[in-house]
């Protein structure tokens, strides 16, 4: 099949190349459906871990496994043309070393048919980061608040305020100089990430980290208003599909127990009519 020159797909040496040029514009995607409509107008379509709460109930990213991962970034693989694809490697199937993180990234890329994978941490995870990188691995990395390490951090909290900027410059810093061709910054204050995204090579996405970032990413059930309650600062909500929904599911529980649904235009066919022979047509 031929690509034309609307649908060629982005990769991630287009994605460096956007250093300090337009803002990417970056959602998360489960399923093929959603991975459909916004595959028009992203440059990034990443499957994260969040899809273990947003779409599982899990309590965090933890409990999320390599082969939900790679369902559905099968799924989203099937809504894409346009967009970089990136999946997020879960919580256990990376941090153990490099080889490790081949062997899982190798089939997630493999199984799902994404160009990239993305990986949390700074610092301690530069090596790995040079070893995937420099074997066609190409990496998108993430530091500031690593939702992953939650237990460690006590909390979903904002990272890096006063001296610990310091700590989260470093990480930024290493994970770029090691290959990463992207790096996210989650829950950083805005002079951290405009000094982080003046001072490393490659783009930053921001998520909570202020519009100094080169890019920006949601995950796309908060900003359609479909993942509950949950309203942190940083998401702008655009819709509220939650409450359209809900309201609609509603509206047919009524019309069923009124007897109003299925109505006439809903049924299918005249009544049975006997024919020759005795068969209903
Ligand atoms: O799992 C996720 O959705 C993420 C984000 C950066 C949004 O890692």
């Amino acid at each position: 099949m031929s690509i034309s020159a609307e649908t060629k797909a982005i990769t991630p040496p287009d994605i460096r190349l956007r250093k300090g040029q337009a803002p990417l514009v970056c959602l998360t995607a489960y399923t093929t459906p959603v991975a459909r409509f916004i595959d028009p107008h992203c440059d990034v379509v990443l499957v994260g871990d969040s899809v273990g709460m947003v779409l599982h109930g899990l309590p965090s990213t933890l409990g999320v496994t390599l082969d939900m991962m790679i369902l559905h970034g099968k799924a989203v693989r099937r809504g894409l043309k346009r967009a970089l694809m990136v999946v997020d490697m879960p919580f256990g199937s990376y941090e153990e070393g490099p080889g490790q993180a081949f062997r899982n990234a190798a089939r997630v890329m493999a199984e799902t048919g994404c160009a990239a994978i993305k990986i949390e941490g700074g610092e301690a995870m530069a090596q790995t980061i040079h070893f995937l990188a420099a074997r066609g691995v190409p990496v998108m990395a993430h530091v500031g608040l690593t939702p992953q390490a939650v237990n460690t951090f006590g909390g979903y909290r904002v990272q890096g305020r006063g001296e610990d900027g310091e700590r989260i410059r470093r990480d930024a810093q290493a994970v770029a100089q090691a290959g990463a061709f992207s790096v996210v910054l989650e829950k950083v204050p805005e002079p951290l990430a405009r000094w982080i995204t003046e001072e490393v090579a490659v783009p930053t996405i921001g998520i909570g980290a202020s519009p100094a970032c080169d890019g920006q990413i949601l995950v796309v059930d908060d900003m359609l208003g479909l993942f509950g309650d949950f309203r942190p600062k940083f998401v702008k909500r655009y819709a509220a599909l939650g409450q359209i929904a809900e309201a609609a599911v509603a509206a047919y529980a009524q019309d069923v127990r009124e007897r109003h649904f299925p109505a006439a235009e809903h049924v299918f066919g005249d009544a049975p009519k006997t024919v020759k022979g005795g068969e209903a047509a």
